[in-house]
């Protein structure tokens, strides 16, 4: 199984990046293929610059991964409630070429924060629009104060628990 896993969040030491190349390398005999929406960056969309310039091309790349893949993990960084303005742009622009941007993949959905809400904010609302892009929800979790239950020196879970909801959720994907 080929699995799509990023982080939707531009930050180079993204703590939900920590938290999705973990829960991908969770899944048996899957090949994980990790990306960095930073090399998906775009101008900020408007109506204006797609009927100017056109869809860029890195929009109709970021299509073409979710379509090599069998299955999407994404794990979602809050701002101020919401998605990141990176991450946003980058849906924008493609949703613009197919608004069922995820093609009706199975996916697992993750959200974390350094704080006890866990993103979980932003979690519900890409939970809650998902139908509308083509995105099957198999599992979601959000993973509250981030930094207790995961351990940076070891790149893991601590946190029993959360492990065990991790794989039962990475387990849906198959
Ligand atoms: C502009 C901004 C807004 C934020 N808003 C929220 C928020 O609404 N909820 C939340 O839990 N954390 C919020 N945070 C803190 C983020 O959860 C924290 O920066 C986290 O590390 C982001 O995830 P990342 O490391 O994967 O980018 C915000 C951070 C910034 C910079």
């Amino acid at each position: 199984m080929k699995v799509l896993a990023f982080a939707a969040s531009s930050s180079r030491s993204s703590i939900n990046k920590s938290l999705v190349t973990y829960t991908a390398n969770l899944i048996e005999d899957a090949q994980v293929d990790l990306i960095d929406i930073n090399d998906y960056e775009m101008p900020i969309y408007s109506s204006d610059r797609e009927n100017e310039s056109g869809i860029p091309q890195l929009a109709h790349d970021f299509l073409n991964k979710i379509k090599q893949a069998d299955a999407v993990m994404i794990s979602f960084a809050e701002h101020n409630g919401s998605y990141t303005a990176a991450y946003k742009n980058l849906f924008d622009w493609t949703s613009r070429i197919d608004m069922k941007v995820y093609q009706d993949k199975p996916a697992v959905l993750l959200a974390t924060s350094p704080g006890p809400g866990g993103a979980a904010t932003v979690l519900a609302a890409a939970k809650g629009s998902a139908p509308y892009f083509g995105l099957d929800v198999k599992a979601d979790l959000s993973v509250g104060k981030f930094y207790d239950q995961f351990d940076m020196e070891k790149s893991e879970i601590n946190n029993i628990e959360i492990k065990d909801k991790l794989m039962t959720a990475v387990s849906l994907l198959k």
